[in-house]
């Protein structure tokens, strides 16, 4: 990897620890709170692409192992890598790899359909990835994990537009050249 590609993969990780540091906000019938760190997950897979979006995220969560209190709401630690939240965890990490996929395929060329692409990849998947696990570790049943998660998908909808509108024009500034 160039220098600019460092820097901005370890950019994308810092944006996304800041976001962490968002309070959660807990929701009483699931130990899964709302959280703006998906919004920077977002961004990795949209601004960095599948290689670089990868590493970024795989820097976050490994610093988040390492007991780092990178998370929402500080925490940390390998512990919360088999809790409530760890298939989440898992699908921040395929986010942006499952996004690249998506948006490289030729039907997906408008903003609809880019928009369908990270919808999909970074909010469907990702809750039916922490649904499953929810309900695999806490005695809440797949169908009422997945029935709680409808919660997020207002909220995590409004991140995915807002995300883009700020991704795009971030690709564009970041893949112009400096010199013409
Ligand atoms: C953690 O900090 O351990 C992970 C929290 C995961 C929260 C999930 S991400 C998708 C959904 N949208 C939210 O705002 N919260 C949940």
């Amino acid at each position: 990897m160039k220098i600019r590609d460092i820097v901005q993969t370890a950019l994308i990780t810092a944006a996304i620890i800041v976001l962490g540091m968002i309070p959660p906000i807990p929701l009483g019938f699931i130990p899964v709170p709302i959280v703006m760190q998906n919004l920077g997950i977002m961004l990795a897979g949209i601004v960095l692409g599948a290689k670089k979006g990868t590493i970024a995220v795989s820097m976050f969560l490994l610093l988040a192992f390492l007991g780092f209190p990178v998370l929402s709401g500080g925490q940390a630690g390998p512990v919360v890598f088999i809790g409530p939240t760890a298939g989440y965890l898992l699908g921040w990490l395929i986010t942006p790899a499952m996004m690249a996929y998506g948006l490289s395929r030729p039907i997906v060329s408008r903003s609809w359909g880019q928009l369908m692409v990270i919808w999909i990849t970074a909010v469907l998947i990702v809750d039916a990835i922490g649904s499953f696990w929810l309900s695999v570790v806490t005695p809440i049943s797949l169908t009422g994990s997945l029935m709680s998660n409808l919660t997020f998908i207002p909220g995590d909808s409004i991140k995915v537009f807002a995300v883009y509108l700020v991704g795009v024009r971030m690709k564009a500034l970041t893949t112009t050249p400096v010199i013409k």
